[in-house]
């Protein structure tokens, strides 16, 4: 065992206080995926998706890594002789506050935003608006948050597709197998011989793929895991 992959969702981010995407109502604070996550969202009404991400911002700062982005960070520095990265869908910074390393978020990152005219990259805590200047560029109303809107390419694809074909273990957490490419990945792993093992509250849309459904709280099924994971692994070496 050399490289594993954690591939996150928002289920994984759910026992910090986040609310997930599908779960319940389908709304997330009060708002339909397909009025404030699409290009076609932003083309149409910039502000109210920037309201949105303004709204989203001070929630997703003030929230707390769980047991299980902790279990993530106690793998990673239990086992330090693996490649373990992770591949997280969500836009949260809970995988940096847990102090975890390698983490690639593939649909961008709540506390950045980025100027279409000259793709500058800001981080940014404070609200932005649609009529902002891009410090870089100066031209006004171009600043877009750093999310991956449905309609776009998934950030750093390159680095995943090299971790998903050099991948011993894959690990999906938290999340329903519906969106693609992410939900594509077990298959990936799968196919250049991976174990693969899921933790979800619920079976998900892929479920079939995976060696081994674990189904719970991924704060209480995936530290047990993880414990176990570094007892075999150090038994072994
Ligand atoms: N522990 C483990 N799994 C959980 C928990 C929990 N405590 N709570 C919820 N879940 C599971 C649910 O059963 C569900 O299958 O997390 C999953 C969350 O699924 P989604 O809401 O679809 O979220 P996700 O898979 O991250 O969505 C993918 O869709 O809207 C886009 O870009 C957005 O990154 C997002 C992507």
């Amino acid at each position: 065992m050399k490289n594993i992959v954690i591939l996150t969702g928002s289920g994984i981010s759910a026992e910090s206080g986040l609310k997930t995407f599908r779960s319940g109502d389908g709304l997330w604070l009060n708002h339909k995926i397909e009025d404030v996550c699409t290009v076609e969202a932003f083309e149409r009404n910039p502000a109210l998706v920037h309201s949105f991400y303004n709204e989203l911002r001070p929630i997703m700062m003030k929230a707390l890594p769980n047991a299980a982005h902790q279990a993530i960070t106690t793998l990673q520095q239990k086992l330090p002789k693996l490649n373990i990265n992770i591949v997280t869908q969500n836009v949260d910074l809970l995988h940096e506050k847990a102090k975890s390393k390698n983490i690639y978020h593939i649909h961008g990152r709540i506390d950045e935003c980025v100027c279409m005219n000259c793709g500058h990259i800001i981080k940014t805590f404070a609200d932005v608006e649609s009529d902002e200047v891009c410090p870089q560029c100066q031209v006004q109303g171009m600043l877009k948050p750093n999310i991956v809107f449905f309609g776009e390419m998934p950030q750093h694809m390159s680095e995943v597709d090299y971790m998903l074909s050099h991948c011993d273990l894959f690990i999906a957490i938290g999340t329903s197998g519906i969106v693609y490419p992410a939900a594509g990945f077990v298959r990936q792993a799968k196919f250049h011989g991976a174990k693969t093992y899921l933790f979800n509250l619920d079976p998900c849309n892929n479920s079939s793929l995976f060696d081994e459904e674990i189904l719970g709280k991924a704060s209480q099924t995936f530290p047990k895991f993880a414990r176990q994971l570094i007892n075999e692994i150090n038994r072994q070496s």
